[in-house]
Parts: C-alpha cells; structure tokens; sequence
C-alpha cells in the first residue's frame, strides 16, 4: 500500500486544472446499458472508481475503449451483449456506485441481480429509496443470497411510470435519483419524481439521457417529469467539473494561505460551499481567460485567503446546501481559523473518521452526536495519520500541507478513490508531498 509524506509549510503557487467528476461519471457510465450504440463520455477522470465501473460494465457485455492520449480522454462504451444482467459482489464490494447498473438493467434488460452494496465508513448507506422507486414503476424485487433481483412486470418485461416519491430521513438520495431516472427513461408512460436529489450531477446526467433521446423535464429540481421512450441512441458528452476536487483545491490554497488559479472551475455548482469559505475570509474570484465571457460553470477563478481565518457555523445538506462531501476539508480549515466553529453533519452523522487523525496533530476538536466543535489553534504538528475514507484523506492531506513538520497519511488508496494523482497536482503547486511505499517507511 501507498503512503504520503508530506512536508508542511510550503505556500501555494500556480495553476491547476479540475478533472472531471468522479460522481457525475459513475451514473452516466452506467447509462450507457439503457442502449444498444456506443457512448461517449470526454473528461472522464483516471480513478480507480471508474476502472471499477468499467470492469463491472465489462462483465455486463459492454465494450469500452479508452483513447487515453486525447486531452479529453474519450471513454467510447458500447453494450453489445445484452444477456448478462448479474453485477457481483467481487466488484459492487470495492465501489457503492455499482448500484447504479440496477435501474438501467432493469429498464433496458428486463431484470437484474445486482449484488447489495453493504455499508462504508461513512454509515450504513442503505438502499430502501432505490427499491422504493422502481417498485413504483411495476418491478419485482427480492433479496437472494445478498444480492438485489429485480425483474420488470409483464410477458414484455417493461417498467410502466408510476409517481415516486424519494424524499428518505436526510433528504433525496443522488444514486436512488439516477437509479429511478434511468429506469423511468425507457418505461411505459409518465413518471413523476417528487423530492428528487437537485444535485449538479444530477442534472448531468439528465442532460445525456436528453441527448440519447430522453424526454425529461425538470432537471436539477426537485421535481422530474419523464414521459419514457421505446428506445435511446448513443451520445457524446462532456462530463461536468469535479466540484468536490475543486473545493478540496480551494481548501489546500486557503490553508496555506496561498493565492493560485483553478481552470475548469464550476463556481455555480459549489454556492453554498463558496458562501461559508467567504464567511471564513476565502476569496474566490471568477476570472476572464483570453477575452472571453466569464464561465461559471467551467471558468477560471483565483483563489485569495485572508491574513486571519475567521470561525462559521456550518450545516451539511443535500444540493444546493453545503456537500458532506466537503465536510472534512472545511474542518481541517476551521482547526486553524481564530475562535470556534461548529460543523454538523445533516447527511453522514457519522461521517467523522478524520476528527481523531486531526487530534493527533494538535487540532482542538470535541465531537457531539453529529456535530463537532472546533476551537482554531494557531498551528497544526506533523504526525503519523491514517487515512479512513476519501474524503477524510483530503482533510488529512489539507491539514499536512499546513501543518509544522511532517505528516505520513497511510492507505492513500482512499484517496486515489476520488483525485486523480492528487500527490502531483500539489508538487506542480510546490507542496513538498511524495508518494512512497508503506512498507519502506
Ligand atoms: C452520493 O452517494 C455520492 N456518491 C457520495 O459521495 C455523497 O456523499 C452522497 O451522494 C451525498 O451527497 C456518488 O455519487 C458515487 P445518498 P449516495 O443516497 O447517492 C440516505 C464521495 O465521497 N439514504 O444521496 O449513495 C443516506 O443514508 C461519496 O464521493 C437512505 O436513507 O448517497 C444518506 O443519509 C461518498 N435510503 C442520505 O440518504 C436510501 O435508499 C443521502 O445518501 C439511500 C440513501
């Protein structure tokens, strides 16, 4: 296994370019399934998340070519076996995004057993909304030997519209979304989807099912009309930004009070997250390149932070609220900000893994239920840490960056999840970070 070490205290300086989102390509990769031609997906990121859904895709009789030396990366899938309709638990175990083949398999195929994802380190995870939803539009479902079989009504075996409704405990479920979104494209008749997730790459993937020929209204809120069709075509489509990615860069300038520049920015996708970084004394300024318009979807911004972080109050929430998915980096900030803050965590109670690795570099953290309290010190000490979940690694490497000394973040393979070669993009920053082999600490 991987670890980092990263020498802390060097400022920022430079340019660097966001990649396209890792959550956004999950769903949209799997859409492909709802077609017999090929789709093309540009800016699809290097992860090992996607070179998962590819190998599940492969065992679903898709055959993908990547064209890796184009600057956008076309990643062509093209379903051409439609007789395989089993997911197994030797993939969906290494990615929860697995679960989002059930709904095109059952839409397109007719049925699908698709391995049940279990729980992470983050929660439970639970998928009761996802079934929910393709119940209502006619599905038969039942749990055998750990897997989820599904199977569309009727001698055609075709889902036929229904009204969902997937508002769960926390809010709409992004993947529960995708999955009823899909099946619902190739159903017979209208479906409404009330309390939908709003999130962008939502939005995303609505905008290729509209491509491939989909007749979807509503996208990005929370109310999605769909009135299905017999069959879709294949597409062209350029993914949306890694708004997390992005954040998590604002986060590594602001935390070493560093002004850089990030291109293929989705200023408008990360309003709540812009919102409490300004609270905090973050500037993040859409800029024009070459002449032309401002771009908030995928412009560029330069990224300014004050002398002195201010401490805020924070809520994560379903989009267009705070992403949970930010959660961690925001702490690691706030540890150094002057005075106390307080984050809860509306979407993951638990999602907290990163609030003892910070303790163990000095951070003043007391957690209660689902919140924590951070009283800002003046710095943060090196030390051996652990990554536990994607996310919780980002923090952790945020904090390294700032901290006095040296930090070690062991099992980096979280974190290779979800950034693509995030240890290079920094050094191209001048962060002082290497990959090394765990067992050569
Ligand atoms: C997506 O997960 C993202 N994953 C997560 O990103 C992200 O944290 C999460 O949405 C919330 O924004 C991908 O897109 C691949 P949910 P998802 O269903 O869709 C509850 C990352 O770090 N719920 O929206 O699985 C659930 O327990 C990852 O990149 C139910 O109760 O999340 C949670 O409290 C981690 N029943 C809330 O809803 C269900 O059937 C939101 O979960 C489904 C969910």
């Amino acid at each position: 296994m991987d670890a980092f070490i990263i020498k802390g205290g060097r400022p920022l300086h430079g340019t660097v370019r966001v990649h396209g989102s890792k959550n956004a390509s999950l769903p949209l990769m799997a859409a492909a399934l709802l077609t017999d031609s090929p789709v093309t997906l540009h800016d699809v990121p290097d992860l090992s998340d996607i070179r998962n859904m590819t190998r599940l895709l492969g065992t679903l009789g898709c055959e993908t070519s990547l064209k890796d030396a184009e600057p956008s990366r076309p990643l062509t899938i093209h379903a051409t076996d439609p007789s395989q309709t089993a997911a197994p638990y030797e993939i969906v175990k290494t990615m929860r995004a697995g679960i989002c083949v059930l709904g095109p398999l059952l839409a397109k195929r007719g049925k699908a057993r698709v391995s049940m994802p279990g729980g992470c380190a983050i929660g439970d995870r639970p998928v009761d909304l996802h079934l929910r939803g393709l119940r209502a539009l006619g599905a038969e479902i039942t749990l055998d030997a750990g897997d989820i079989v599904a199977v569309a009504p009727g001698k055609d075996q075709k889902l036929i519209g229904g009204h969902v409704f997937l508002g769960g405990p926390s809010g709409s479920t992004v993947l529960g979304t995708a999955n009823v979104l899909c099946a619902a494209v190739l159903a017979k008749g209208q479906t409404v989807i009330e309390s939908a997730a709003c999130e962008p790459e939502i939005a995303d993937l609505a905008d290729l099912l509209t491509q491939m020929g989909a007749q979807i209204q509503g996208a990005g809120s929370p109310r999605l009309i769909i009135d299905g069709v017999d069959q879709l075509s294949g597409a062209d489509h350029r993914v949306i930004p890694d708004r997390i990615e992005a954040g998590t860069y604002v986060c590594a300038a602001a935390i070493t009070h560093s002004t850089i520049t990030l291109e293929n920015f989705p200023t408008d996708a990360l309003g709540a997250a812009l919102d409490r970084l300004n609270a905090v004394g973050v500037e993040v300024t859409p800029i024009s390149t070459d002449g032309q318009p401002i771009d908030r979807h995928r412009g560029s911004v330069t990224v300014k932070t004050d002398d002195t972080l201010k401490p805020i109050q924070v809520f994560t929430q379903p989009h267009p609220g705070f992403p949970t998915d930010l959660q961690a980096q925001l702490m690691s900030l706030l540890c150094l900000a002057d005075g106390n803050s307080t984050i809860t965590e509306k979407i993951f109670p638990d999602r907290f893994l990163h609030v003892a690795e910070l303790l163990r570099m000095g951070a003043n953290l007391t957690r209660n239920g689902p919140s924590v309290v951070i009283t800002g010190a003046p710095k943060l000490i090196g030390a051996p840490v652990m990554a536990s979940d994607l996310r919780a690694s980002a923090g952790l490497v945020l904090a390294a960056l700032a901290a006095k000394g040296t930090t070690t973040i062991n099992r980096v393979y979280h974190l290779d999840r979800g950034y693509e070669r995030m240890e290079l993009t920094l050094q191209s920053l001048g962060a002082d970070i290497q990959r090394v082999k765990e067992e050569n600490l």
